[in-house]
């Protein structure tokens, strides 16, 4: 209390002015967001260090040690709702129970794409989750969620997880009606440039953003684009009063669905570009971040570190002096989403705060043209591993928005040779043919598999061109990948491919929409729901069962079980079989399955200014 009151008599002595009673409140604020800056620690008496790819951290070994029962309780009863008639699955897991590597592990991604994204990568979690009113109902999926061990993220995707995770999981219904403390969160119909509704003071929500990124470098770390960027996400995010500058994605392993072993893991991916590059080679390093970690497996990195300890300085695999406080939670999603610093760039003076436009044009002189997109982080792998290792060489990480090498599904976590994943439900929300996906995404993943031999993943599944997704229908309904285990390297997991399709909404929104009414958003969501069920099971009532028979899949294979016959029905529908069409495609553009309320049809035009950023940006290509 005293010592609260001391602060404030300082921060009042400093700004030299004696302020009125309501602006304590604000001067209070400002302090905090001073915690934004990392700081300098004593390192602890073991040092952080660098460790190799090849096992996982033992943190998240110990945590599956607690999340694998439940997950696997949670999937005993998903596929008895599931019904998979003529075939016993509680039989079956008990069969099997004694070896759990036999059983199915589960991974779902949620893609990039902005808002859309967000709200359409929310309507498939609600669908997966037992929570959802009415989601173990007949034709639902609800449960699907609670069977996974791993989720992953990449910009507009990573928003939902982070924003998710930080409110303890709950369900996606809890920020629709507001309850939990959650009402005033999800407010998309206030952009991040004029700040959340019911503000005492609009300029503070600025000076909030000024001064926690004016903290980060004043504690000598350089600043990008990307600082401001994840402290005004934080605020729609997280929590609408502060944007909380003192909460670090390393802190969510302290929370309790984490170490409870009660939700999956989240996982984020980022990409880098390294200094100078213009373009994103297809082999670019992808990047993760867990609580407990932020590396990569591929062979320019090579290693992982403690992602409470990233912003230390480390040299030669390990840290020669220790901060703490760089991994920003705020500042990892707005890493993963960098693309979205355009925002800032493009917009006209009416549209944005003078003040902070001109202090944003001298971080941006700092950098250069060309590099507005860049979060710029330590490199932990500095002077770390051998020839191979590209990464050793640089003082700094240049990383860039997940989605930038166009692989905008985060498989590449899921893919990590020791994960053992070997089911992968892919949302996907790409904007590539009139804002809906068309396997631009799952070709580009594919594309790095087939440029050459990859260390430490597991393997791809074959995946056609984007005209025969578009021929084939692959990408206006969920669609299976790698079904067969003998004709795929071993270890690779079978994709559930699952585009957002139109159900019941027009959901394909620009990805650089400013703002989402709530009945926009509500209704993208809905569409998301629908999307991912098959439209509650009523455009095809086994498609339960044949999620459950696309989970079982690589089980089957490790227990040498003869597929059942649902399962054989299942796959003859939504296994992709090796046909190709790769006849350009009449323009996509299609109708509502369930009608309900209206959208836009074809690429959606809200003024000029999202015209002007997509065009912009598709030199970029789209997230
Ligand atoms: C990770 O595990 C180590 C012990 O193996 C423990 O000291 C550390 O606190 C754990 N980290 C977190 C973030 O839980
Ligand atoms: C759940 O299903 C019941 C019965 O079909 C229906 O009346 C109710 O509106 C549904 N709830 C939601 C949230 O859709
Ligand atoms: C613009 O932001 C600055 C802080 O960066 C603040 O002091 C000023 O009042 C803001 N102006 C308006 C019009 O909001
Ligand atoms: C990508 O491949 C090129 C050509 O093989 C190689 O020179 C480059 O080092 C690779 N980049 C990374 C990050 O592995
Ligand atoms: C600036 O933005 C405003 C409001 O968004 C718009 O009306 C105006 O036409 C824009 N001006 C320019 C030059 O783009
Ligand atoms: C260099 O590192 C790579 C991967 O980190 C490893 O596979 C290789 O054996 C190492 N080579 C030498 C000469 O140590
Ligand atoms: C990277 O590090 C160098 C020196 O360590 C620094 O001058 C530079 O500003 C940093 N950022 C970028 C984007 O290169
Ligand atoms: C698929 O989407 C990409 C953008 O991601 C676009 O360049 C391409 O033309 C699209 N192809 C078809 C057939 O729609
Ligand atoms: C199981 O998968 C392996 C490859 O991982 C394959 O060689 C084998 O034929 C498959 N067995 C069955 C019964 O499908
Ligand atoms: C699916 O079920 C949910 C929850 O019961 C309901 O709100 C939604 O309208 C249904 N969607 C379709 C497309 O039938
Ligand atoms: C493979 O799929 C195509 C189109 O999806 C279908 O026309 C063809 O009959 C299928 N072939 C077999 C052998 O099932
Ligand atoms: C089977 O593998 C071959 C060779 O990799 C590939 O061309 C083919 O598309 C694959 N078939 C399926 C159905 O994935």
């Amino acid at each position: 209390m005293y010592l609260t009151i001391g602060v404030l008599f300082l921060l009042q002595f400093i700004s030299g002015a004696a302020a009125a009673p309501n602006d304590l409140v604000h001067l209070l604020k400002r302090a905090s967001q001073s915690s934004y800056a990392p700081s300098v620690v004593a390192c602890p008496a073991s040092v952080p260090t660098v460790s190799s790819a090849n096992a996982l951290s033992p943190n998240e070994t110990a945590w599956l040690a607690s999340r694998r029962p439940k997950s696997i309780s949670a999937l005993r009863d998903f596929l008895s709702r599931a019904n998979l008639s003529g075939f016993d699955t509680n039989a079956y897991l008990d069969n099997h129970l004694s070896n759990p590597s036999n059983l199915p592990n589960l991974g779902i991604a949620f893609s990039g794409g902005g808002w859309r994204a967000l709200t359409n990568g929310a309507g498939a979690l609600a669908a997966f989750d037992i929570r959802t009113s009415n989601s173990t109902a007949k034709g639902h999926l609800g449960g699907l969620l609670q069977s996974a061990t791993y989720v992953a993220g990449l910009s507009g995707g990573s928003w939902l997880l982070a924003s998710n995770y930080y409110n303890g999981f709950q369900p996606i219904e809890s920020y629709l009606t507001g309850k939990n403390g959650l009402g005033s969160l999800w407010q998309f119909d206030t952009t991040i440039l004029t700040g959340p509704r019911g503000l005492i003071h609009v300029a503070s929500y600025f000076d909030d953003l000024t001064s926690s990124v004016g903290a980060k470098e004043s504690a000598g770390f350089d600043i990008t684009l990307t600082d401001y960027w994840g402290r005004a996400l934080s605020y729609q995010l997280f929590d609408s009063s502060d944007g909380r500058p003192d909460f670090h994605f390393s802190s969510l392993a302290q929370s309790l669905p984490i170490t409870s072993g009660d939700a999956p893991l989240p996982l984020i991916v980022i990409d880098q570009r390294a200094p100078g590059e213009l373009l994103i080679p297809v082999n670019t390093t992808n990047f993760e971040v867990s609580p407990w970690e932020f590396g990569s497996y591929d062979a320019s990195t090579n290693g992982y570190v403690p992602l409470e300890y990233v912003g230390s300085d480390f040299n030669g695999g390990s840290a020669k002096t220790c901060v703490k406080g760089f991994d920003n939670l705020g500042f990892v999603v707005g890493t993963s989403s960098s693309l979205f610093n355009q925002f800032y760039l493009n917009l006209n003076d009416t549209d944005i705060n003078k003040t902070l436009k001109s202090l944003l044009n001298d971080v941006l002189a700092g950098v250069g043209a060309g590099n507005e997109d860049i979060s710029d982080w330590p490199n932990p792998f500095y002077g770390y591993g051998n020839g191979t290792a590209q990464n050793s060489a640089f003082k700094n990480l240049t990383l860039v928005d997940g989605g930038e090498d166009l692989q905008n599904i985060p498989f590449h976590p899921l893919l990590r040779a020791s994960r053992d994943v070997d089911v992968i439900f892919a949302v996907d929300s790409s904007a590539d043919t009139s804002n809906w996906p068309n396997g631009t995404a799952m070709v580009a993943t594919y594309q790095r598999f087939a440029s050459g031999l990859r260390q430490g993943a597991s393997g791809f599944p074959s995946i056609p061109d984007q005209n025969t997704f578009i021929n084939l229908g692959l990408n206006s309904r969920p669609s299976f990948f790698g079904c067969d285990a003998g004709n795929n390297t071993a270890g690779t997991p079978l994709v559930v491919y699952m585009p957002m399709s139109p159900i019941s909404y027009f959901a394909n929104i620009s990805t650089f929409d400013l703002s989402i009414p709530d009945s926009q958003r509500n209704s993208i969501i809905a569409n998301g729901y629908g999307s991912a069920t098959r439209a509650n099971g009523t455009l095809d009532p086994e498609w339960p069962a044949c999620a459950g028979c696309a989970v079982l899949s690589r089980s089957f294979n490790r227990t040498g079980t003869t597929v059942p016959k649902i399962c054989e029905g299942c796959f003859s529908r939504y296994c992709w079989n090796g046909t190709i069409d790769s006849r350009t495609p009449k323009p996509y553009l299609p109708s509502l399955v369930a009608k309900t309320s209206g959208g836009s049809r074809g690429l959606e035009c809200s003024g000029g200014l999202v015209v002007m950023l997509a065009s912009i940006v598709s030199a970029f290509t789209l997230i």
